[in-house]
């Protein structure tokens, strides 16, 4: 799959003495090794090793550490408080508490944000509001706006179909000519790929069964193979919420990276939920989800990402054909699979790949290896510390969560920046988070 490591830049010869460093345990070729990790003053991994010396020493126990996670793919709104429901402040520190180190903050918002100008505004007001660092998506919805979105965007996002905030998505003839400038900007570009050509009358569904039925996996499939007979060979292309093994192994065999959310890899389409379960695309059957569970424990599913999508519950118990799609899950992407890796369900390093290392290459942003050299994240995550989730743990306008009474890991620490941002599991942090932007950018 494509990735690119060019902003791993090794140090100089000599390291800076560490200013701190984290006493615990690691995963190793495989195993698990106690070690010490060296943090430099601006919270850059300087040294990996059995002892390192200088430095205040902080012994994490039983702790394993591991890299902070990215996530690609979060909806957090509003960049200030000024409405009701999440925001930056509200979005980042659920990140935080679930070891995520950097997010990629998506662009439908009302109105789309498909212009430089209208990205640049949402990041003035999220300025000095951000606990962790941020990627900012611009929309593609016009091919002339394009050139100048991608000079102050972080990544793109293409929507193929209808979903929140977007009523009127980009038809297949618009979607080449915005691929096509989208391959000159040089930046990633995430594609929603649903064919509503295949969907059926969306009002009638009752239920999630229903709406799995009423967009089905047909459309998706049909929008990926449309996309991979038309995607410009230079174009960094990445896919949502891929649903089922079949397009995994599909994008996999083009060399092509997408990402897989927890909910369509832990939850099916039951006719007995309400809205709560009414996601873009659709929870699909069990025997769907049970095979691409199996593709993320066999190492073939090079991202996971939340999709978090923070609906008001009110919003949610209303009759399904009206209610939003959409579910949090910034928060707990890293706490439900560090609790199947604790039991044996999933490889960790496999989930570190996925959840840490991938993402960042992904988005050209520093971190998710513990390597000398790396400026992400560093979480502590002591696997005994199992709790089953309360939706209400996090500080959020939603209050819910479809993993409500979950099994789940959240990490004891998170060090950013060289500075602790978690506590013994809580948020201590200061909103240090910056607008960040690939490195491969810059160039
Ligand atoms: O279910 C979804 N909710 N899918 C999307 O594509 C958008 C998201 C949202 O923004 O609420
Ligand atoms: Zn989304």
């Amino acid at each position: 799959m494509p990735v690119r490591s060019r902003h791993h830049r090794p140090l100089a010869e000599r390291p800076p003495p560490p200013s701190q460093v984290l006493i615990g345990r690691t995963l190793q070729h495989g195993k698990i090794r106690a070690v010490e990790v060296g943090l430099g003053e601006s919270g850059e991994i300087v040294a990996v090793g059995r002892s390192i010396s200088g430095g205040r020493r902080h012994d994490l126990g039983e702790a394993v550490l591991l890299p902070a996670a990215v996530d690609l793919h979060v909806h957090f709104r509003s960049p200030d408080a000024r409405v009701e429901g999440e925001n930056w402040s509200s979005g980042t520190i659920q990140a935080a508490l679930g070891g995520v180190g950097t997010v990629g903050e998506m662009p439908n918002a009302n109105p789309a944000v498909s212009t430089a100008s209208r990205l640049v505004e949402r990041a003035e007001r999220g300025r000095g509001r951000l606990a962790v660092d941020m990627v900012l998506f611009g929309a593609l919805v016009r091919a002339r706006d394009v050139a100048a979105l991608g000079r102050v965007a972080g990544a793109l996002k293409l929507y193929l179909a209808p979903t929140t905030g977007i009523d009127d998505p980009v038809d297949q003839d618009e979607a080449g000519e915005l691929l096509r400038s989208a391959a000159s900007t040089g930046l990633a570009v995430t594609v929603h790929a649903e064919d509503p050509a295949h969907f059926r009358p969306l009002g009638n569904a009752t239920n999630p069964v229903e709406w799995d039925s009423a967009r089905p996996l047909e459309a998706e499939e049909a929008a990926v193979e449309r996309l991979l007979r038309n995607v410009p060979p230079s174009l960094r292309l990445h896919i949502a919420h891929v649903t089922s093994a079949r397009v995994s192994e599909r994008l996999r065999a083009a060399g092509h990276s997408f990402e897989v959310s927890p909910h369509h890899l832990l939850l099916h389409g039951r006719p007995s939920d309400g809205a709560r379960f009414k996601v873009n695309p659709p929870l699909r059957s069990e025997t769907e989800r049970a095979r691409l569970w199996e593709e993320l424990t066999l190492g073939r599913v090079p991202c996971v990402a939340s999709d978090h999508a923070p609906h008001d519950p009110e919003e949610k118990e209303g009759p399904f054909s009206l209610a939003p799609a959409g579910v949090p899950g910034v928060g707990t992407l890293l706490p439900l699979l560090l609790a199947r890796a604790r039991r044996g369900e999933l490889s960790l390093s496999v989930l570190v790949q996925a959840a840490c290392e991938r993402p960042s290459l992904w988005f050209g942003v520093p971190g998710g290896r513990l390597l000398p050299g790396h400026r992400g994240g560093v979480i502590a995550v002591d696997f005994r510390r199992i709790e089953r989730f309360h939706a209400s743990r996090f500080p959020s306008s939603c209050g819910w969560s479809p993993f409500e009474g979950s099994e789940m890991i959240f990490p004891v620490e998170h060090w950013r920046g060289g500075e602790r941002i978690v506590e013994g599991g809580e948020y201590t942090g200061r909103p240090t988070g910056s607008i960040v932007r690939p490195e491969y950018a810059r160039n």
